[in-house]
């Protein structure tokens, strides 16, 4: 197997390499590669070139790559791969492929690379309604597929042809070689095709068969516009499997579900709703509208909503939100509360705790049951270091308590309203801090005597 992806992709218009593009939680080319995995191909080579440390970056350890110096084109590229295959018989199977193609799927693949039926290649085509820009297959009167013209080298007449090659080949492994020996570069690009190929394998009286695909499957990505469609198509693609194994979903076009994510039948999610990398939701959880979850993991029959959740894992029949920022490290315990305007970082809430409104917790542990008062905020960061604030269970958290860390609240402890806690609070204890309330009376009159007296007359 020969996966192409050594182009620059320069209609994208960007430095970044087409083939490493995200895409729907996984980079481009690894659609592809995910899509020939069940094959189990003996080898797998990805030949990279432009920006191919970015390229390599995104690829598994375990595949294998070979670097093409210089982008001469498609059939040089192919001969690159070749080369770095460990040991070819001239009757093996050589897929070769482009790894532009995130729609691909493991069904056609399989189905191409089967040469048993008697062909000597086969390659991939589909029609389009515009084919312009794609070579065209170019049929004899009987139909047999005798070659390929590149879209720039295409006589008028050929121009019209819709039936386009794909970019997906099955080959015997010594006519290719053979093949690619007799490609030159004189084209309209000056480049060494793959796809000239199969006019000599046809000259040489190799039987060369078509295998049809859907337009959508085969689409190449050589634009934004493009890589944008395809982020739709597997949207879609991802949201009809989940509701068809019972998730439930409000607006599945405005569902945005990693292929990398785990939803269990019966969790159900609002519009708005994004979930990417190792995200997983189980059964009867509530989730949205308006989330956004990375790496998390969220519970039976919690319900999350209008909130941001990295990093984070919540059990079950928690709440969180409206507007709660869940950073790393965020634990929610069974029950727990993470409630409107509530930030926690490196922070865990027993069974049961609540934070429900308005509070900034970090680097906290927070006992069960224990309830923290709006405005509360474990002062963590004296601008060098951070320190930990410990609350035990059963704790009292009054509203707009400063948690100086580091700090401990021992267990059933309350704090007063308003207090700046800097020492620990034994347990069982009311710690208070503010200084005490003192009262004017008649202030009111008195204050609009004095202005009075200082307003300038006229
Ligand atoms: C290619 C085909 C065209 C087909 C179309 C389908 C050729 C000559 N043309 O055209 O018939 O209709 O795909 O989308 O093959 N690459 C390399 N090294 C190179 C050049 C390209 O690795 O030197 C890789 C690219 O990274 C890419 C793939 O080959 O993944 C295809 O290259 P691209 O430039 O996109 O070819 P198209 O012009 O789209
Ligand atoms: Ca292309």
């Amino acid at each position: 197997m020969i996966v192409l992806a050594a182009g620059q992709g320069k209609r994208m218009m960007s430095n970044l390499p087409k083939v490493a593009y995200p895409l729907a939680g996984r980079a481009l080319i690894s659609w592809v590669l995910e899509a020939v995995r069940p094959l189990e191909p003996a080898s797998t080579v990805v030949v990279i070139g432009h920006g191919a440390d970015r390229v390599r970056s995104v690829l598994a350890d375990d595949v294998v790559v070979a670097v093409q110096e210089e982008q001469l084109g498609t059939g040089h590229a192919t001969q690159v791969g070749l080369e770095a295959i460990p040991s070819i018989d001239p009757g093996d199977t050589i897929v070769v492929l482009y790894g532009d193609m995130p729609l691909l799927t493991h069904d056609l693949i399989a189905d191409l690379a089967d040469l048993s039926s008697g062909a000597d290649a086969r390659m991939v085509t589909t029609d389009l309604d515009d084919p312009s820009g794609y070579g065209r297959v170019v049929r004899d009167a009987a139909g047999q597929v005798v070659g390929i013209v590149e879209d720039r080298d295409c006589t008028a007449k050929q121009r019209l042809i819709t039936e386009i090659n794909a970019g997906v080949y099955a080959f015997r492994a010594g006519h290719l070689e053979e093949s690619l020996q007799e490609v030159s570069n004189d084209n309209a690009q000056g480049e060494y095709y793959l796809t000239d190929v199969a006019g000599i394998l046809v000259g040489k009286g190799d039987r060369l068969e078509a295998v049809m695909a859907s337009a959508q499957e085969v689409m190449g990505i050589n634009s934004q516009d493009q890589l944008a469609e395809a982020r739709k198509a597997l949207q879609q693609r991802t949201n009809s499997r989940l509701m068809e194994s019972g998730v439930w979903m409000q607006d599945p076009d405005r569902t945005y579900v990693d292929d990398t994510v785990h939803v269990e039948p019966g969790a159900r999610l609002y519009s708005g709703v994004h979930l990417e990398g190792s995200t997983s939701v189980a059964a009867d959880a509530q989730i949205g509208p308006d989330v956004f979850a990375v790496d998390s993991s969220i519970g039976r029959g919690s319900t999350v909503w209008y909130s941001v959740l990295r990093s984070a894992s919540i059990g079950e029949h928690c709440e969180v939100g409206p507007y709660a920022s869940l950073r790393p490290g965020s634990v929610l315990e069974d029950g727990a509360k993470a409630g409107t305007f509530v930030e926690t970082k490196n922070t865990t809430l027993g069974k049961g705790a609540k934070a429900p409104h308005l509070a900034y917790l970090g680097d906290a542990t927070i006992g069960a049951r224990s309830n923290i008062g709006a405005g509360t905020i474990t002062c963590n960061y004296d601008g060098d270091g951070k320190y930990p604030t410990e609350i035990g269970e059963d704790v009292f958290i009054g509203s707009d308590t400063m948690l100086v860390a580091p700090v401990k609240i021992g267990d059933k402890a309350v704090t007063g309203a308003g207090s700046v806690i800097t020492e620990d609070v034994s347990e069982g204890a009311l710690a208070i801090e503010r200084s005490e309330q003192i009262e004017i009376p008649g202030y009111a009159d008195h204050r609009e005597a004095r202005k009075a007296a200082t307003e300038p007359e006229d």
